[in-house]
């Protein structure tokens, strides 16, 4: 197989970037398809911590080539800053990485905009990353986004960012009363980035496409999670992509039937930032205790991350929508010393149980959940590496949430580094095969 994608399953921070990073060593190429600088992927190799935003999570792997694929909105500065940042750290990023020239540009008025709507929407706010995601793609969908490639003509690009700007501008000034921004500044620090990064701009998807034709190993991407997805999440409390498998195609230029494994990340329990419906959700002291084990504050803006019990009725229509091959399951070692625990397995609402997961926000918000309560475990599982070693009550656990999902159950992350996983009692050892 020479083709995997790894997505998330939930409300993102599922670990996807350890993940990524550990299935990056046999992959030639990995390819990052949605979103921007609001995802936070952790990986950690030893006593290094890196976080990547941006740049996709192969890059610490001499020999992979990592893209920053057409679907994304990138953010100039940050991707300076990350770049930088990985530099400094003794990573040859300008060997490693490629950015699509049809990838959309994120503008400081994008997030000054990002901040803006949500002042304005007050209480009904998304709770979003302040990063201008929703509305660079807005610009995008309405085609008066700037994109990558733009940048490396610059009497094109200074009209098409006057335009902009001009539209923005009105905006911030005359709906919000806030001060206009510089179009002179923008346009000459944006040429200066352009020049440092022209190198490295390339069609995206024919270097994905001819990656696949010569049998070398793709592994895609995923940020946020399958809950965040603009259609298949919790609209409107969901970020601006297509977050899920359905996403592959559009965000790279590789053909959707060149997709040879679907996997997704799922926590062993569930996580969300930022606002919106969480059914299975916990408050008080468990929700804390969560918190800590698992150190649940976001990756990318330090918020504390709500916690809850796994939900399988999530992962299972997480599952349905994605077609997915098989799972990844991770921070399994948190839920060590938690006594019972609980599995959202169906939703009441009213008098009757919901068939699956509901498309109303406001339904969401008052359905209850139907748990089923299993044993936990007691023991430190961190330095576990085979499936039969974990204690029983452990096992028993992981096998539950694959019978509650319907998929197999591949590899199981039991700490935050690299070397902290294993395979599950169905998975296989070489992904690639
Ligand atoms: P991503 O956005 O999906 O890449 O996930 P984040 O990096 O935002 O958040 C996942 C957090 O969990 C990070 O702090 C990881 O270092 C950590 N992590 C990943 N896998 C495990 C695991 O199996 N156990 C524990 N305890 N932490 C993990
Ligand atoms: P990774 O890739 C968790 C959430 C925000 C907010 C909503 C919309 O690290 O899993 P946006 O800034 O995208 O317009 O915010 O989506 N969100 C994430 N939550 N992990 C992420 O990425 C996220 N990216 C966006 O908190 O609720
Ligand atoms: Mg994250």
């Amino acid at each position: 197989m020479s083709s995997t994608a790894v997505i998330g399953l939930q409300w993102g921070d599922e670990g996807k970037g350890k993940i990524i990073d550990s299935l990056a060593d046999g992959a030639d190429l990995v390819v990052r398809y949605a979103g921007g600088n609001n995802a936070g992927h952790t990986v950690i190799v030893g006593s290094d911590k890196y976080v990547l935003h941006l740049i996709p999570g192969g890059i610490l792997h001499p020999g992979t080539l990592n893209l920053i694929g057409r679907g994304l909105v990138v953010d100039l500065e940050a991707l300076l800053e990350e770049m930088d940042g990985l530099i400094a750290r003794g990573v040859p990023v300008e060997e490693r990485l490629r950015i699509d020239g049809r990838a959309h540009v994120i503008f400081p008025y994008h997030r000054h905009i990002d901040g803006l709507v949500e002042q304005w929407l007050g209480a009904g706010r998304i709770g979003t990353t302040g990063r201008g995601i929703g509305p660079a793609y807005a610009d995008k969908v309405s085609r008066t986004g700037i994109r990558v490639a733009d940048l490396l003509h610059p009497e094109f690009f200074a009209r098409r960012l006057k335009a902009a700007l001009a539209e923005k501008n009105a905006l911030i000034e005359k709906v919000h009363g806030h001060e206009p921004e510089d179009h002179a500044n923008l346009q000459g620090r944006s040429l200066e980035i352009a020049e440092r990064i022209r190198a490295l701009i390339v069609d995206g998807g024919e270097l994905v496409r001819s990656a696949y034709r010569e049998g070398k190993r793709v592994l895609f991407e995923g940020a946020q999670g399958t809950m965040l997805d603009l259609d298949s999440g919790t609209y409107p409390f969901v970020t601006s992509s297509w977050t899920g498998i359905a996403g592959i195609a559009g965000g790279t230029g590789c053909p959707a039937r060149w997709l040879d494994r679907a996997l997704a990340v799922t926590k062993a329990y569930t996580t969300r930032v930022g606002e919106g419906p969480f059914p299975s959700e916990l408050n008080g002291e468990v929700a804390e205790r969560l918190r800590k084990a698992g150190n649940e504050y976001g990756a990318t803006t330090g918020r504390p991350r709500r916690c809850g019990w796994f939900d399988a009725v999530v992962a299972r229509y997480a599952c349905e929508v994605n077609g997915l091959d098989g799972i990844i399951l991770t921070n399994l070692d948190v839920l060590s010393g938690f006594g019972d625990l609980q599995v959202t397995t169906s939703y009441r609402h009213g008098d009757s149980l919901l068939p699956g997961f509901p498309a109303e926000a406001t339904v969401l918000e008052q359905l209850q959940p139907v748990h089923q309560s299993l044993p936990g475990w007691n023991e430190d599982i961190t330095g576990v590496r085979r499936f039969a070693d974990l204690p029983a009550a452990c096992q028993d656990y992981v096998r539950f949430l694959e019978q509650q999902m319907g998929t197999p159950i591949e590899r199981i992350s039991v700490g935050p580094d690299r070397e902290q996983i294993l395979v599950g009692e169905h998975g296989q050892l070489d992904l690639w095969n």
